[in-house]
């Protein structure tokens, strides 16, 4: 018996640097996602759009909404993998990433475009007379020497920041050329801001196809549980098959334990979005050691406190533990001496409520103060024996 424990603890202390780079992978952000939960439609819709452009050279453009955190970059990503799974279709795409937090004008973008389609060297010095014609170069070079012009995709990642541009130019001449049928490109934005529509100005959103994309979680508990369960099981290439079986047994085991259950739920309830979800595992994930070899559900309620832990108070009682250690001069009163002292000074008139004498609790009353800073000073300079923590606030005070 105990010669049998100490090789499944042999093969745990082998296997477990394997299980922690697998599942740290998956939960990284950067992790290469291929699989979509939910959202099927929506793939569906954009893949169509894709392989539209790429195969019969349509022009389109479209706009992928969703909140923070939804899926729109993997998505498009998944979809983009799947196009580019046929070689032809791969080796016949250009692709210019542009980013609104990155190319913060026109000018910028421009540069980048023109880097990202390698034609620096076209370009050259050759100045143009407008943004639309050093665009049209760009892209009737591309075509030089090939009949056939390659399709090119313009991905707009924090798509509602290009309309912060000026006269919106890029966006124009974008969409512009994606109605005309010279050159096959698609433009997909990708934002988090619902009204980004009405941020366009009226030529621009003439030339817009308004094909919108709206992402949203709506996976339901039992997915939302699955989608658990799939993310921190094994793949069933891993090496040991025995090891892997049983770390998915109890991964599938941990996911219907009340406690599991409830933080779940919790965090279900609040922000159902697969990104808030991965942070919150990567944390037990972390804590795995040769000691600690096997998820537990308290791990995760660790985690969900940690989540959704108040800093503000959390940082008061730390504040707390810290005057209330011996050795410094900082005092620390009790919450009544405190209240008391403040009606105090509320009777002396020092303090009035702001809040034209609604009954509101007395601790969140907004007041207002009817000396000034000068006053004060002047009135700390004429106490006798004033504590030197008092005289060390005021001189503070004023200097700030
Ligand atoms: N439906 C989903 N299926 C699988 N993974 C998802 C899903 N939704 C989100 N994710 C995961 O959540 C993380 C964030 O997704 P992503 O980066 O695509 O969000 P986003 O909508 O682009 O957010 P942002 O607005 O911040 O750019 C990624 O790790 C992604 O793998
Ligand atoms: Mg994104």
């Amino acid at each position: 018996m105990l010669r049998r424990k100490s090789i499944v603890k042999l093969a745990e202390d082998e296997c477990l640097p394997e299980v922690q780079r697998i599942l740290r992978e998956r939960l990284s952000q950067k992790s290469v996602q291929t699989q979509v939960y939910g959202l099927d439609s929506q793939r569906r819709h954009l893949l169509d759009l894709m392989r539209r452009c790429v195969s019969m050279g349509e022009s389109n453009s479209a706009l992928v909404i969703g909140p923070r955190g939804s899926g729109k970059t993997m998505l498009l990503q998944s979809v983009l993998d799947e196009v580019k799974s046929d070689k032809i279709a791969k080796e016949n795409l250009l692709q210019v990433n542009l980013n609104g937090l990155l190319q913060t004008d026109d000018r910028i973008a421009l540069k980048e475009i023109t880097r990202q389609l390698q034609l620096e060297n076209t370009l050259g010095d050759k100045v143009f007379g407008s943004f639309a014609a050093t665009l049209a170069f760009l892209l009737e070079a591309l075509k030089s020497g090939d009949k056939t012009s390659q399709p090119i995709l313009f991905v707009l990642d924090e798509f509602d920041l290009f309309a912060h541009h000026k006269n919106q130019t890029l966006l124009y001449n974008l969409f512009d050329i994606s109605q005309s049928a010279q050159t096959p490109i698609a433009v997909i934005g990708l934002t988090c801001r619902l009204d980004v529509i009405e941020l366009l100005e009226k030529r621009v959103k003439s030339r817009f196809s308004h094909r919108q994309i709206h992402i949203f979680s709506s996976l339901t508990f039992e997915e939302y549980k699955e989608v658990f369960v799939e993310i921190l099981s094994l793949p069933k290439t891993f090496p040991e098959r025995k090891f892997m079986q049983q770390w998915n047994q109890h991964v599938k085991e941990l996911s219907e334990e009340t406690m599991t259950v409830d933080v779940l739920q919790r965090l279900y309830h609040s922000d159902k979005n697969i990104r808030a979800l991965k942070s919150f595992l990567l944390l037990p994930v972390c804590k795995l050691t040769p000691d600690h070899c096997q998820l537990e559900s308290t791990d995760f309620l660790e985690s969900s406190q940690y989540l959704t832990m108040d800093s503000k108070a959390a940082m008061l009682h730390e504040y707390q533990k810290f005057v209330q250690r011996k050795g410094h001069s900082i005092q620390c009163y009790e919450k009544p001496v405190v209240l008391k002292a403040f009606e105090h000074l509320q009777a002396l008139e020092l303090l009035k409520p702001a809040d034209g004498g609604q009954r509101s609790q007395k601790e969140y009353r907004p007041m207002t103060l009817l000396v000034d800073a000068t006053q004060i000073n002047d009135a700390l300079q004429k106490y006798p024996n004033c504590p030197t923590e008092v005289k060390q606030w005021n001189t503070q005070e004023v200097h700030a």
